[in-house]
Order: C-alpha cells, then sequence, then structure tokens
C-alpha cells in the first residue's frame, strides 16, 4: 500500500526523537499501521542539524510553510510550540487538506476550537496525544478507554519540572530558589521557565483533558492558574508531618454547579499513589463512575517519551486516513454537535479543604479567636498543630486543616484572620484534595 508521507515540522528534541523511532521501529510500525510511514520532509531553521539527524535521507528546508504546501506530504507534525507561527502552519496545513499532528498543548488549549473547526470543515485530523503528559496515552485512554463512563474528576501531576523540583524541595529541606538553580544545571528547567513554575504549562494540559472529559470547549482563559514559586519548604515540612505530600495539581472535576478548572499546589494524603510520583515523572488519576479511579504513570516529557505519542498518533491517523470522517474518533470524544455548555466555576465558587499556617502569640485566648472566625464562616476544622516557639520567640506557628469549604468563605476568613492583633503577616494557605471517591 502506498506510504504515508509524513513531513516534520521543527527536528530539536522530540522531532528527533520522532525520526530516531519510527526509523528504528518502521517494520513494526508498518505491521500495525497497515502501511509504511515515512518522513519525507523536515523544516527547520537549523539546517546543520536537520541534515544529521536525517542522514539527508529526506528533503530539508528552513520554510515551514513549503511543507504544508507541499502536495505530498499527507500529514504534517508540528513541533515547533507556542500560538504563533504555529498556529498559522496547523490552519494552513488544514486548509490543504492535510492531517495534523501536535505536540502544541499551549495552540490548543487556546484556540482548540478554531482548530478543531477547520479540521471538522477539511474532513481531517488533528491527533495530539504527546500535548497531554508526553509518553501517556492519557487523551486514548479518556477519549476512548473510558468511553463508557461518566467522568467524575481528573487530578494530574502533568508538569514533569515541577514535580521535580517539589521533590527535590522535600527531600533535601532545600528552598525554592535553590532547586530551581539546580533544576536549570541539570536541565530539567529551561532558562525562561516561567511557564512551568507558574503552573500555565499545567493549565494548558488540564484545560484539555477537562474538555474530553466532560464534552465541553477548550476554555484556557478560564482556568484558574497559580504555580509554585512562591511555595515554602517550611509548608512541605509541615505537611509531611500532617501525612501529606505538596504537588502541582491540575484537577478539573463535575459539579451540581459547573466545572472546576484549576492548577495549584495541593495537599494530598502522602499514602495515595499519585503521592508517591517522584522526580520528572507525570500521573494522572482519573474517578468515572463504572470503572473507578485509574491511574496512569510514565514520563511526561523527552524526546522518545514524546516521539512514542507523536508516533501512536501517525498511526491511528494512517489507519483512519480512508475511514469517512463521521466514522473516526471525534477530536474531543463527544461528538462536535453535542459539546455541552457547562460553566467553568470561578474559584471563589469552588469547594476543597485548606491547609493554613499562620504566626500567632502564644497566649490564652488566641486559638478561641481563630476558630470563632472559622466557625462564623462556617469552616468545619479537620486538624490543629501549634509549634513550640522557637528559642526566645514569642510566636508560634499554627497549622490548621480544614474540612471542605467554598473558596470564597476561606479568603473571607483569611483576611479576618491577618487583622487580628494576636496574628502577624500573612496567612499561608494551600488547598488540600483527598483523592478518594
Ligand atoms: N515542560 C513540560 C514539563 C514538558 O516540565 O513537564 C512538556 O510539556
Amino acid at each position: 500500500m502506498k506510504p504515508m508521507n509524513v513531513g516534520l515540522l521543527g527536528i530539536g528534541t522530540v522531532g528527533g526523537g520522532t525520526y530516531t523511532v519510527l526509523k528504528r521501529n518502521a517494520e513494526e510500525i508498518s505491521r500495525r499501521a497497515g502501511r509504511p510511514i515515512n518522513i519525507t520532509m523536515v523544516a527547520d531553521r537549523n539546517l546543520d542539524l536537520a541534515k544529521q539527524v536525517t542522514g539527508g535521507a529526506c528533503r530539508i528546508t528552513d520554510d515551514a510553510f513549503a511543507v504544508v504546501n507541499d502536495p505530498e506530504v499527507d500529514i504534517v507534525v508540528e513541533l515547533i510550540g507556542g500560538y504563533g507561527v504555529a498556529k498559522e502552519l496547523v490552519l494552513k496545513a488544514l486548509q490543504n487538506g492535510k492531517h495534523v499532528v501536535t505536540a502544541n498543548k499551549a495552540l490548543l488549549a487556546v484556540h482548540g476550537t478554531e482548530i478543531f473547526t477547520v479540521a471538522q470543515q477539511k474532513g481531517v485530523m488533528v491527533a495530539f496525544e504527546a500535548a497531554v503528559a508526553g509518553g501517556i496515552p492519557i487523551i486514548k485512554a479518556v477519549r476512548e478507554g473510558l468511553a463508557a463512563n461518566r467522568i467524575e474528576w481528573i487530578a494530574g501531576i502533568i508538569n514533569g519540572t515541577t514535580n521535580f523540583i517539589l521533590s527535590e524541595m522535600r527531600d533535601k529541606g532545600l528552598s525554592f530558589d535553590t532547586v530551581l538553580k539546580e533544576a536549570q544545571r541539570l536541565g530539567y528547567a529551561e532558562a525562561d521557565p516561567t511557564f512551568d513554575i507558574e503552573g500555565v504549562d499545567a493549565a494548558h494540559k488540564i484545560t484539555i483533558l477537562s474538555a474530553l472529559a466532560f464534552g465541553i470547549p477548550v476554555q484556557f482563559d478560564k482556568a484558574h492558574v497559580e504555580g509554585i514559586s512562591r511555595l515554602d519548604a517550611t509548608d512541605i515540612k509541615y505537611a509531611e508531618q500532617l501525612g501529606y505530600r505538596i504537588k502541582l495539581l491540575g484537577i478539573t472535576k463535575r459539579t451540581a454547579e459547573g466545572v472546576e478548572l484549576r492548577v495549584h499546589p495541593t495537599l494530598i494524603p502522602a499514602k495515595r499513589l499519585i503521592a508517591n510520583v517522584e522526580g520528572a515523572m507525570n500521573a494522572v488519576l482519573v474517578q468515572a463512575d463504572a470503572v473507578g479511579a485509574t491511574l496512569y504513570y510514565g514520563k511526561g516529557a523527552g524526546a522518545e517519551p514524546t516521539a512514542s505519542a507523536v508516533i501512536a498518533d501517525l498511526v491511528d491517523v494512517t489507519r483512519m486516513h480512508t475511514a469517512d470522517p463521521q466514522n473516526r474518533v471525534p477530536h474531543l470524544a463527544f461528538q462536535p454537535n453535542r459539546l455541552a455548555d457547562l460553566k467553568i466555576l470561578p474559584m471563589d465558587e469552588v469547594q476543597t479543604s485548606y491547609y493554613l499556617r499562620m504566626r500567632v502569640q502564644d497566649k490564652p485566648g488566641v486559638l478561641a479567636d481563630i476558630t470563632r472566625i472559622l466557625a462564623d464562616e462556617q469552616i468545619s476544622i479537620d486538624a490543629v498543630i501549634q509549634k513550640e516557639p522557637g528559642e526566645g520567640e514569642e510566636q508560634a506557628d499554627l497549622i490548621m486543616l480544614t474540612h471542605q469549604t467554598r473558596e470564597k468563605r476561606i479568603n473571607s476568613a483569611i483576611a479576618k484572620i491577618e487583622n487580628l492583633n494576636v496574628t502577624s503577616g500573612k496567612v499561608t494557605r494551600i488547598r488540600l484534595e483527598e483523592l478518594g471517591k
């Protein structure tokens, strides 16, 4: 059968991995796909690199538009990233009737609706397994494997950089800044780590998972995004003493009032499997009504793990290439004309539990003042510990865990607690999820 011709946009880490794995496993891949899948054209600004990786075995150009406009190319693999030229290239490829495989979570989380609409109009596929959690086949699992279920929530460690930093902070008792520098030196964190450490990358990914889980449009602009850069090693230590680990989680949950879509540092019970995902590894926990909880674990980045997802998409597209577009798996798991208009809840309305840490004077009545404020907001306390004041200090750390409450209630309580004469400084607030049923 005629081979599928692939045009690769970008032959950096993931592009190089894709080239290598596709070549190394060509025989097995073709047995699976039903025909050979060949990279016939590569675009990269670094022509020398492209020549070196491909050994000159395919056409090379520094003009990515030459690839998306090439009549011989059946599938375009976009590995450029970002919302800029990548968007133009993807749209152009679709308009030219080519299928697109992309690892670009930012592009899909922000412009997914437009991109999927063009793809539908043109009867072509956009595949994006590599966009979420790298090598873990989580898109496939949520979109196909769990198709019988009503998905209730998803919670994921979907950014390896921040998980590496949090693991190191906990392991070695080091500050965020120290570990970030170390992570940059080791190549775990980018020179400009903003998207990773501020939670934006995780928010792109949970936005995509949310759309797949609940059959809603991608709505990155409505996600609550909070990273780990202000996290104090003290809280990691106290959390551990209380039986919790702190992870940067992407969370999306269906509630009676709407869909929660949020990324923030989260205390989770240390006994949960997902709490023990360390270093740069990723894991996604999905709670669904029929199957219960399922957990997916693996490498969320890197050349060959991400190539594994890209090539799985190439195989899928190759198999479905000749199928009637109506009979393919819909981009967002649900038929495009059956997407739901569920509201994304503002963060103020989200309900979760909280870890609070505050500096208090060590004298009678202080705890009573604080618990009165919480009671007035109808916030129930789960646990309290007060640390001994340090040598010569009059103030002590007070740590509280609350039961579930609404975010706006805890914010109001915190403002009142900070106004008390017996507390000083800001109250540290970290959300807590039990991740049970
Ligand atoms: N920067 C991401 C991470 C990998 O740290 O997990 C690519 O999505």
